[in-house]
C-alpha cells in the first residue's frame, strides 16, 4: 500500500490531547480538527489522501477515513467490505435488521486514543460512524452504519477488580458473561445484564436492570466513573467529582455525549457467584393467579429485595398455546424464598429454578434469545395496578390475533416492576436523567418483544406492537396510571426516549451536549439510536 511507510511517522508525534481543552469552553468555536489530530499523533498532511480531502467529493469520505485508519492501525483492526472477517462480523449482531447493514469498514480500536483518532477522522472526512458493544440493540442502525465506520469496541475488554474489591474497571467490549465469569473467583459481581451476550456498553449507557437492582439500583446508578472520548477527541473522566454534568448525562442518556471507553463500577459481594433462579412455565387457566403473584412480589419487594422477577406472556405458535413464563431470581443461594410462595403454588408445566451461578443463569436466558432473527422491542411504563396489568396481558393477546400466523413468530409481553428499591437508588450520586420519581412508583415496565423470520411481515408486526403500546397507554391514562417514561434499552426506533425523561431533564441533556459536543457530532455524524431531538424513525411504522 502506498501509505504504509508513513505509518510510523504519522504516529510519531506523541499523545498530548487528554490534557488539552479543559478550560471553560470545552471545545472552542475555532476548534481545528487537523490540529486535534496532530495532538493525537496523526499528521494529516503526511497522509496524501487526507491532505487533498477538500478537493474530493464527499462520496469518497469513508474510503479515505477507512484507508487512513488501516494505514495507522493495520488491517487486523480495520476490515473493509469484501475482506476476511467482514461477513462474520456483521452476522454476529443479534437481529437480522442490524446484520443487513453494511458499513464501509469495521474499526476495532485498542485504546481510547484510537477511538479519539477515529472520531476526529470522521469529523475531518464527514464519514458517519456507529459504535458497537454487545450488538443487542434490535433495530437497524442502532450500532451499525450503512456505508460508514462501525467502531467495534470488542478490544476494549479490560476487567480489573480493585484491590479492596469495592470497584471494577470494565471495558465496553465485554459481554456480561465475561464480566461475571471473571469476577466470580473473587466472590464479587457488578450490576449488569441478565442475558450472557449483552454488551456492557449499551446496557449501562441506557439504564440497565439487573437481578440485583431491587437492592442496589440500576447499572447506570452503580457507575462510579466513566472514561469518555468526547467529540473533540479529548478523553475525560466523568464522576461525582469530575465533569459532574457529563456524569449525570451518561447515566441513561445513551450515545449522545461520547464513547465510553471504560466504566468503573461498584462491585457487590456474591460468594461463589451463587444465587437462585430459573423459569416456570404456566398455562392459561392460571393467568389471573400469575398476575396476582406478579403484583404482590412487586409491591412487597421492599420486604425482601433479594427477590426479582420477569413475567412474560407469550404464544407458542407450533402448539397454538398461550403461556406465561415466570422467571424468578433470588440474590442468595436460597431456594423457594417465602416471598415467592404465591408463584410457587401455581402449577407449572416446566420449572428450571435451582441454586446456580449468576453466569449460568445468564446462559439459560441466552438459549431463549437466539440471534439471526428479525426482532422488535418496544417499551412503556405505567403506575403499577393489578387490573391494568391484567388488561395489558389481555390487550397483548387480542392484538396478537392479527399476526399470529407470521412465519417463525415468537411474541411476548414481558412485564417487570420498577420497584421502590430501584427508584430509591436512582437518587444516589445526585440523581439520573431518567425522570422517574420515587413517590409516583412502583411502576409496571412493559417490554413488548417479538422475533419472526420474513421481512414481508415487518409492517404488520410493528403496527401490532404499536397498537399494544398505544392501547395500554390510553387505558393507563384513563385510569390515572400513565407514567411518561420510555426505557431506552427496550424502546423501538419509533419512540421518543429522551423526550420521555421530561422537559427539564431533556434541557439539561441538551445543554450538556452543547458543552461537550457543540457541533453535534454525536447527533449527526453518529445518527443511530435515540438522539436528543427524537428517535431514528419518528413517523412510526
Ligand atoms: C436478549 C436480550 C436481553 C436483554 N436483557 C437486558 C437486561 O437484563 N437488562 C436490561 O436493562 N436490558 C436488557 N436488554 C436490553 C439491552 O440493554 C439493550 O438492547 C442494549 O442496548 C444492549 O447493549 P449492547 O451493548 O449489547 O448493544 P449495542 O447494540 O452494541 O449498543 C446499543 C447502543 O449503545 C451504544 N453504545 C454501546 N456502547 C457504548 C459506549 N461504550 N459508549 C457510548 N455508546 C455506546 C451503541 O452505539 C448503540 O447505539 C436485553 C436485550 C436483549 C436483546
Ligand atoms: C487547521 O490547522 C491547519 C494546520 O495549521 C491549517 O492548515 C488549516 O487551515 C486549519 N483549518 C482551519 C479550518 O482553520
Ligand atoms: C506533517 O507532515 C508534513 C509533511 O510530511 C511535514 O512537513 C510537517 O512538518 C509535519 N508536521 C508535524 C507537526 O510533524
Ligand atoms: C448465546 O447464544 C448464541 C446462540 O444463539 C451463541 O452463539 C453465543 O455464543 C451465546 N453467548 C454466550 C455468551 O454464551
Ligand atoms: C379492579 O377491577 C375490579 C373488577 O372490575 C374492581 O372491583 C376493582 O375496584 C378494581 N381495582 C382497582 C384498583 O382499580
Amino acid at each position: 500500500m502506498r501509505f504504509s511507510s508513513l505509518h510510523v511517522a504519522a504516529l510519531g508525534l506523541g499523545f498530548a490531547a487528554s490534557a488539552a481543552a479543559q478550560d471553560s469552553t470545552f471545545e472552542p468555536p475555532d476548534f481545528n480538527v487537523t490540529l486535534a489530530l496532530i495532538d493525537q499523533g496523526v499528521n494529516v498532511s503526511a497522509l496524501p489522501e487526507l491532505d487533498s480531502l477538500t478537493k474530493r467529493s464527499s462520496l469518497s469520505a469513508c474510503s479515505i477515513a477507512c484507508d487512513t485508519l488501516r494505514i495507522l492501525f493495520g488491517s487486523s483492526n480495520v476490515i473493509e467490505q469484501g475482506n476476511q472477517g467482514y461477513t462474520a462480523f456483521t452476522n454476529a449482531y443479534w437481529s437480522v435488521q442490524q446484520e443487513n447493514i453494511d458499513p464501509y469498514c469495521i474499526f476495532k480500536p485498542t485504546s481510547a486514543t484510537q477511538v479519539s483518532i477515529s472520531i476526529l477522522l470522521s469529523r475531518l472526512t464527514q464519514c458517519p460512524f456507529a459504535a458497537k458493544s454487545g450488538g443487542h440493540a434490535a433495530f437497524a442502525g442502532a450500532s451499525n452504519i450503512q456505508g460508514g465506520i462501525t467502531m467495534s469496541l470488542e478490544k476494549l475488554n479490560t476487567i480489573k477488580l480493585s484491590s479492596d474489591k469495592k470497584t471494577a474497571d470494565i471495558g465496553p467490549g465485554n459481554t456480561w458473561f465475561n464480566v461475571y465469569t471473571a469476577l466470580q473467583p473473587a466472590g464479587v459481581t457488578v450490576i449488569g445484564g441478565r442475558v450472557s451476550p449483552i454488551g456492557v456498553g449499551g446496557l449501562t449507557t441506557g439504564g440497565g436492570i439487573s437481578f440485583f437492582s431491587n437492592i442496589y439500583g440500576w447499572a447506570c446508578d452503580n457507575v462510579v466513573s466513566y472514561e469518555v472520548v468526547t467529540a473533540s477527541g479529548v478523553i475525560v473522566t466523568a464522576s461525582a467529582t469530575q465533569n459532574k454534568d457529563l456524569f449525570f448525562a451518561l447515566r441513561g442518556g445513551g450515545n449522545n455525549f461520547g464513547i465510553v471507553t471504560k466504566f468503573t463500577l461498584n462491585a457487590i459481594p456474591l460468594p461463589g457467584g451463587l444465587m437462585w433462579g430459573g423459569g416456570r412455565v404456566i398455562l392459561e387457566d392460571q393467568f389471573d393467579a400469575v398476575v396476582d403473584a406478579f403484583y404482590n412480589v412487586g409491591v412487597n419487594s421492599p420486604q425482601d429485595p433479594n427477590a426479582a422477577q420477569i413475567l412474560s406472556f407469550a404464544y407458542a405458535q407450533s402448539a397454538d398455546l398461550n403461556l406465561a413464563a415466570a422467571d424468578l431470581q433470588y440474590a442468595q443461594p436460597v431456594a423457594n424464598a417465602p416471598i415467592f410462595s404465591e408463584y410457587l403454588s401455581i402449577p407449572a408445566i416446566s420449572d428450571t429454578t435451582k441454586v446456580r451461578t449468576l453466569a449460568d443463569l445468564t446462559q439459560e436466558f441466552n438459549a431463549s434469545n437466539p440471534d439471526g432473527l428479525r426482532e422488535t422491542y418496544w417499551a412503556a411504563t405505567y403506575k403499577l395496578n393489578k387490573n391494568h396489568t391484567a388488561s395489558v396481558r389481555d390487550i397483548f393477546f387480542e392484538e396478537l390475533d392479527s399476526i399470529k400466523d407470521a412465519a417463525g413468530l415468537v411474541p411476548a409481553a414481558t412485564l417487570q416492576v420498577i420497584t421502590e428499591g430501584q427508584l430509591a437508588a436512582m437518587t444516589q450520586n445526585g440523581g439520573n436523567p431518567l425522570g422517574l420519581s420515587a413517590s409516583a412508583g412502583p411502576f409496571l415496565l412493559l417490554n413488548m418483544n417479538m422475533m419472526w423470520t420474513n421481512a414481508a411481515d415487518d409492517t404488520r408486526i410493528l403496527q401490532a406492537n404499536k397498537r399494544i403500546i398505544d392501547r395500554t397507554v390510553a387505558l393507563a391514562q384513563s385510569m390515572g396510571l400513565y407514567e411518561d417514561y420510555i426505557y431506552m434499552n427496550y424502546a423501538s426506533q419509533f419512540q421518543d426516549v429522551i423526550a420521555s425523561y421530561g422537559s427539564t431533564n431533556k434541557a439539561k441533556l441538551k445543554s450538556t451536549a452543547a458543552k461537550y459536543d457543540p457541533t453535534g457530532v454525536f447527533q449527526t455524524l453518529q445518527p443511530g439510536y435515540f438522539k436528543l431531538n427524537g428517535p431514528p424513525s419518528p413517523s412510526g411504522p
